[in-house]
């Protein structure tokens, strides 16, 4: 049974306040969003260097500055960070902030202050966060087996969480591994911010202040990777400063597409299209598409992500059971996307949506695919062309174009192209044996029409 703290009759627990430093309290104070009886019962007048070893979960932990343990708690496990009041004060109301803007940290639970020892000598406060649930310090990850693709990923993944905080004016100031977590989530992977002690929240960020904190951010990582190579720990083929200048290289290109074009009128969604591409070509796959209204038009919040081969098809598969490859299935989920955001729909399940979007977009697309070329093109890859072709159009036009007008414009200029001319044709079937698969009816007489009529779009 923990000790409890011989103050704690005399403990408070109060709301988070927004702003200011508060006083130095005489008794433990726990400052919390919400509060939790069971934080009365750890034992705070102990330096949390001897906390007892049953209070804590035996978890991979990065290096840290200061004491750092993880404690059960209940059924949660916190992350508790011992550090000078003001720091810990600070650090909770900046990850409190970061939280309400969406961004991806740990998130904070309370701040411990008032501390005393048992000879009524003051202690340190804790700053306590969640146990981010199957995070991984860089350590654990890079000392495994890994693949040099992966580790791409992993930067890959700290540059989008590095062009996420700056471009809501988040200053890091200590941007390292040891300060970001990685997360593995099926065939995704995102980073986690984890120290916020040095940062600080600002309207914008000067180019100068973004480019000193990818700069600190190049020259830790090559130090941290160096660091471990030299323990062995590295697999042989990394190379560290390779691995420091993709940050620096993908963190540009990233940040130039994303806030590139930045408003656009309603009947110009193929300027989305023409970014959503050009991040997919540098290798993210774009998540979430939204959009907002401003005085200067609609503007376009897009969230890039680092995924692995074969998530989009995966993804695809589950909403709409179309079994494609990879490339298309990126292609389809991005009219998916672009379908949601311009009907606006981000609000409802993504399943339903997808189920519209078939209905109402693949569906009558795909029908129209003429009878001499069903054997010939794919459903998905002919979606795919009609998708590229369309883009094609409205660039030209400067505007977008219709679906249905894509698709006859398709249909009459692109697809001859696919004609296997009768010569050729009957020299394949004279190679071939018998046992020749008919798959003419796809997709079975009864849905496919010729009839152009036949057809709806939405829009
Ligand atoms: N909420 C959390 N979830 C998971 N791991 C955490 C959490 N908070 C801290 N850690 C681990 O503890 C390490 C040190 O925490 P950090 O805040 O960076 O301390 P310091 O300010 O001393 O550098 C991190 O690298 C991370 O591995
Ligand atoms: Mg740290």
């Amino acid at each position: 049974m923990p000790q409890l703290d011989p103050r704690a009759a005399k403990a408070t627990s109060v709301q988070a306040q927004d702003e200011g430093v508060s006083a130095e309290p005489q008794a433990l104070k726990i400052t919390a969003a919400s509060s939790n009886p069971k934080m009365f019962t750890l034992p705070w007048s102990k330096p949390l260097a001897t906390w007892p070893e049953e209070l804590l979960a035996n978890l991979p932990r990065g290096i840290s500055r200061h004491v750092v343990r993880f404690v059960h708690v209940g059924d949660e496990v916190y992350a508790m960070k011992e550090i000078t009041r003001p720091v810990a004060e600070r650090e909770y109301e900046l990850l409190r902030r970061l939280k309400k803007l969406d961004l991806p940290t740990v998130t904070p639970i309370a701040v411990v202050t008032g501390r005393h020892d048992d000879n009524g000598e003051p202690l340190e406060a804790i700053l306590v966060t969640k146990h981010l649930k199957f995070s991984l310090p860089y350590r654990a990850l890079f000392a495994r087996n890994l693949r040099p693709d992966t580790a791409g990923r992993l930067i890959d993944a700290l540059a989008v969480l590095m062009v996420r905080l700056h471009l809501t004016g988040f200053y890091w100031g200590d941007v390292s591994l040891s300060n970001v977590l990685f997360l593995r989530d099926a065939d995704a992977f995102s980073a986690f911010l984890v120290d916020a002690e040095t940062g600080d929240l600002h309207m914008n960020l000067t180019e100068g202040q973004r480019e000193y904190d990818i700069d600190l951010a190049r020259t830790n990582i090559i130090g941290e990777l160096m660091d471990l190579s030299s323990g062995q720990l590295l697999p042989g083929e990394v190379d560290e400063i390779e691995i420091g200048n993709r940050l620096v290289e993908r963190y540009h290109s990233l940040w130039s597409t994303l806030t590139d074009v930045d408003s656009f009128k309603p009947d110009e969604m193929w300027k989305i299209e023409k970014r959503v591409n050009k991040l997919n070509e540098l290798g993210f796959y774009v998540d979430e598409l939204e959009m907002k209204t401003s005085d200067d038009g609609n503007r376009l919040m897009v969230r890039p992500r680092v995924v692995d081969a074969g998530y989009a098809s995966h993804k695809l598969l589950r909403l709409t059971g179309l079994d494609v490859q990879e490339n298309q299935a990126r292609r389809l989920l991005n009219d998916l996307d672009a379908y949601r955001a311009s009907t606006w729909r981000q609000d409802e399940d993504l399943e339903i949506v997808a189920t519209d979007w078939m209905r109402e977009q693949f569906e009558p697309t795909v029908r129209m695919i003429p009878r001499e070329y069903r054997t010939q093109i794919e459903p998905a890859q002919f979606f795919h062309e009609i998708l590229d072709h369309r883009w094609f159009l409205a660039e030209k036009a400067g505007h977008d174009v219709p679906m249905g007008e894509a698709v006859a414009s398709y249909i009459e200029n692109v697809l001859p192209q696919y004609k296997i001319d009768r010569k050729a044709m009957d020299a394949i079937i004279a190679d071939a044996d018998a046992g020749v698969v008919d798959d003419e009816y796809t997709y079975g007489d009864d849905v496919i029409s010729d009839d152009p009529d036949a057809a709806v779009w939405s829009h």
